[in-house]
């Protein structure tokens, strides 16, 4: 194909020409996808087990979540908060009904549902007068990319030239219960930790360690919020990540998978909590957006299932055991960590992830890397045994080239 017939590369070369260069994205751009396969331009087709970074949770253009779509696109797009609408409200009542949760409010990305935790948990500090505001967030962990979210994340990278940042953060170490003891003082507000760090490159709380800071929580008045921004809906095999760990967090984060595509955060908390969030304390010009929430009522809908979470499950486990006899054959990994479907192959040759993933592209594979090292697969959690095989077929030859 020369450079006039690739339309890949004429619509790559008006991306560099026209966007701001923080993005690397591949040399191929989408024209269409469906379930978990996507084809390019020039009609190159991909088994996708990126998933979007675990947001395509149902995969591409899902009949269902189409419907929910259109039909609510026919009937009401926007009011503003000043009015409410259906589809919120019964969302909120499904994420009511299925988890710790009382209340909810609506979002629209990760980084804003975590302000809104913080937020509240600053809060409701404040009406107690106890002159708690301090929050401890863990090393490694990654929570967006506004100025307080880069604060709580402890990556020297995200933050470079982007101070003076918020005071009152500390970091302590993750799955290491001394070093989150050794910083709770009589000032401190929350902790804010992923169930499973997703962006570390999936690297799982320990039962113990998740249990300690529960209780480390309730024996100091200090509220947990837990940010499953990647990990819930579904991606661990449980509705929310908490659930696999049997304790409850008092604040949570959710967006990603949560919209399967369309951009929406929700952060849930309990009545207490709520309470200390009075009338135009916070607030949202798309949070709550009808079109968004429609679609999200249908993923819960469908990912609450009982029989859909058990598949999940399954899935994980043939993926995995695929995923193993690939690595020995090919001598690819050095660790494979897996918590739903959501797995981190730890390369045996450290910083070489890059160049992985573009033979991925190239062998029409689509993964998405965690770190230097980590290949990282987030794939629809109702993918196909089939397009399962079909992109482990297209990862042994990205291997192997
Ligand atoms: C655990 C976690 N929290 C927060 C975020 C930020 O979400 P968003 O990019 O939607 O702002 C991410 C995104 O990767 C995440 O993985």
């Amino acid at each position: 194909m020369n450079d006039n017939t690739d339309k890949n590369k004429k619509l790559r070369d008006l991306y560099e020409q026209v966007m701001l260069p923080n993005y690397a994205p591949a040399d191929f751009i989408p024209e269409k996808a469906s379930g978990s396969s996507v084809w390019d331009k020039n009609n190159k087709k991909f088994i996708d087990f990126g998933g979007g970074i675990a947001v395509n949770s149902l995969g591409h253009s899902h009949p269902k979540l189409v419907s929910a779509l259109n039909e609510q696109s026919k009937k009401l797009w926007h009011l503003s908060n000043y009015i409410s609408n259906e589809p919120a409200i019964n969302l909120a009542k499904q994420l009511t009904d299925l988890t710790f949760a009382d209340k909810v409010y609506f979002s629209n990305s990760g980084s804003e549902a975590n302000e809104a935790a913080i937020k509240m948990a600053r809060r409701y500090h404040h009406e107690k007068g106890n002159g708690r505001d301090e929050i401890i967030a863990f090393n490694n962990s990654f929570h967006g990319r506004s100025l307080l979210n880069i604060s709580l994340g402890a990556s020297d990278n995200h933050r470079k030239g982007f101070g003076p940042f918020p005071a009152g953060i500390r970091h302590a170490t993750y799955n290491d219960l001394s070093s989150v003891k050794a910083l709770i003082t009589a000032k401190t507000a929350a902790i804010i930790i992923e169930p499973v760090q997703g962006e570390a490159g999936v690297v799982p709380a320990k039962q113990e360690f998740l249990v300690g800071v529960r209780d480390l929580c309730t024996q100091n008045g200090v509220l947990l919020i837990m940010d499953e921004v990647q990990s819930g809906v579904g991606r661990m095999g449980n509705l929310f990540g908490y659930m696999a760990f049997g304790i409850e967090p008092d604040i949570l984060t959710s967006a990603k998978g949560l919209g399967g595509g369309i951009p929406i955060g929700a952060t849930l908390t309990k009545n207490d909590i709520a309470s200390s969030m009075s009338v135009g304390s916070h607030g949202s010009t798309f949070g709550g957006n009808p079109m968004a929430c429609a679609v999200a009522d249908k993923v819960i809908e469908i990912v609450s299932n009982p029989n859909f979470l058990q598949e999940v499950k399954e899935k994980e486990t043939l993926l995995v055991n695929k995923l193993e006899g690939v690595s020995k054959k090919h001598q690819a990994f050095r660790e494979i960590r897996s918590s739903g479907l959501w797995i981190g192959c730890e390369l045996n040759n450290n910083g070489e992830v890059n160049e992985l993933l573009d033979r991925c592209y190239e062998s029409g594979l689509i993964a998405v890397s965690a770190g230097t090292s980590t290949l990282r697969f987030a794939p629809a959690l109702n993918i196909s045994e089939d397009e399962i095989s079909e992109g482990i077929e297209r990862l042994e030859d990205a291997l192997s080239s």
